[in-house]
Formats: C-alpha cells, structure tokens, sequence
C-alpha cells in the first residue's frame, strides 16, 4: 500500500453510538474467530476516547455472553520510565479500565513495557512486532487521535513505513498528560510505540474522535496531503478504515 489521498470514510455519531458500534462490530469479530477455533486479535488504545468502548464491551460480556476467551490484545503504546503499577502506566490503564472487568488472561494482554532497560528497548520493539506476527497479525485496530495528529505515539514527524520503537514525545503529548501525571515535569519525555506500518498492517481499522478539541485536528487528517506532519493522513487509502466521530469534532 502506497501514501493515498483518498478520502477517509466517516461516520458522523455520538460518542455513545460509535462505542455500541464499534463494541458490536469486536463482538461479531470474536464470535466469527471462535467459530472458526481462532483467536482474534486486537489492537487497542488508552486516553478518554475509548473508554464508553471498553464499557460497552463489559456490559455485552454481562448481557450478551460475549466471551474474550478467544481474544489476544496488543496495546499501542506505553511511557518510558513507568513502572507497570504507576498510576499513568497504560499497563494499569487498561486493567482497571478493561482487562480486570472482563477477566481477560494477562497472558493474552501485550502491551510495551514502560520499565524495559534501556539497552534492552531495541530488542524488546523487534520482540513487539514478531509477537504480533505470530499471532497471524492485528485483526482490528482501534485508536483515538492525539490533538498534534499523532496515532498511537507516532508523533509529527513519524514515517509512513515505521514499526514499533522508541520516540520521544511530541510538547503536545507531554502537555495533554500533564494534568493527569500533576504537572509537566513528570510526564515522562520517552515512550515505545507501535509503528505506523505496523497500525496500517492491520486487516480493519476504526478511528474514534469526539469533542470540538479534536476538529482543527481532524480537519487537517481529511484534507492534508499525507504526510509525516499529520501522521493520521498515513490511514488515508486503508482497505477498512472508518473514522467515527462527532458533530463537534466535524465541525458540523
Ligand atoms: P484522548 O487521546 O483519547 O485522551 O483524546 C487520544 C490520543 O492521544 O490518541
């Protein structure tokens, strides 16, 4: 696949109905998967924006029997320098968030490390993306976009044909999570990340956008020439990309 300008296909929604159909199209993936004694696997991100998502996905395990047994995760990214119990730590984010709610077996659960050492990290990204492959590759992607264009901590800048590595973190990251982290110093400047190449690998990917902060953003994503300034333009030309977002976050 080659950098295209075609249009990427939007679902104008509510937040509350991209999570329900986002959540219905996972649960048909894994219910397909077990009927064919496969696993599905899954690309899944932090922040605000999945949350009504992961919420969904709880309420249809509890109402629907929908079972994750069948299920393997791969998380997009992680700080650097963050143990996995560090209140910010992704690792922590998707268990309090996901992972304890529905029972999923940690051992299906993969996610960057924040604490890998230093000389270990070039290794451990080679490691990230072989353990993907083994798995037969990422079924569906799901993301958010950061306010800078970023997808997963692929930040301005960020190649269409990279894979999953060590970046430092773009001002705006940093200062998004400064809040969260109770100031700016301590937000980590480092973080491991999934690639662009390997996002794009993906067999299906949706892209979640809600609230007027992500409209400037998103404007540039459906209407820059793709590019690394704007690495959200990289989905533009996926076979199976759908964004969902919002009137807000349109600008309508
Ligand atoms: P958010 O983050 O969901 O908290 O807006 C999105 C992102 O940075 O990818």
């Amino acid at each position: 696949m080659t950098t295209s300008t075609a249009p990427l296909p939007i679902q104008a929604c509510s937040p509350a109905e991209a999570a329900r159909e986002v959540a219905r199209e996972i649960a048909a993936l894994i219910r397909e998967r077990r009927a064919a004694g496969r696993m599905a696997v899954l690309c899944l991100p932090t922040g605000r924006t999945p949350l009504g998502v992961y919420d969904e996905l709880v309420r249809m395990q509890r109402d629907e029997a929908l079972d994750f047994a069948n299920v393997t995760t791969f998380n997009l990214d992680e700080f650097l320098g963050l143990p996995p119990e560090h209140p910010q730590s992704f690792r922590r984010y998707m268990r309090e968030r996901f992972f304890a709610r529905i029972g999923l077996e940690p051992t299906h659960t993969w996610i960057p490390s924040g604490d890998v050492a230093p000389a270990q990290i070039a290794a451990h990204c080679a490691e990230y993306e072989r353990e993907i492959a083994d798995a037969g590759g990422l079924d569906y992607a799901l993301l958010g976009i950061g306010r800078n264009g970023h997808i997963g901590f692929n930040e301005p800048g960020s190649a269409r044909d990279s894979r999953t590595r060590e970046v430092r973190l773009h001002e705006v990251t940093r200062a998004d999570a400064a809040r969260a982290f109770g100031g700016l110093e301590f937000v980590p400047e480092r973080a491991i990340t999934m690639g662009v190449a390997t996002i794009l690998g993906a067999r299906r990917v949706r892209v979640l956008a809600f609230g007027a902060d992500k409209r400037d953003i998103l404007r540039r994503t459906l209407e820059d020439t793709p590019g690394p300034q704007v690495p959200a333009t990289f989905l533009r030309g996926h076979p199976d990309v759908r964004l969902l977002a919002d009137g807000a976050a349109l600008g309508r």
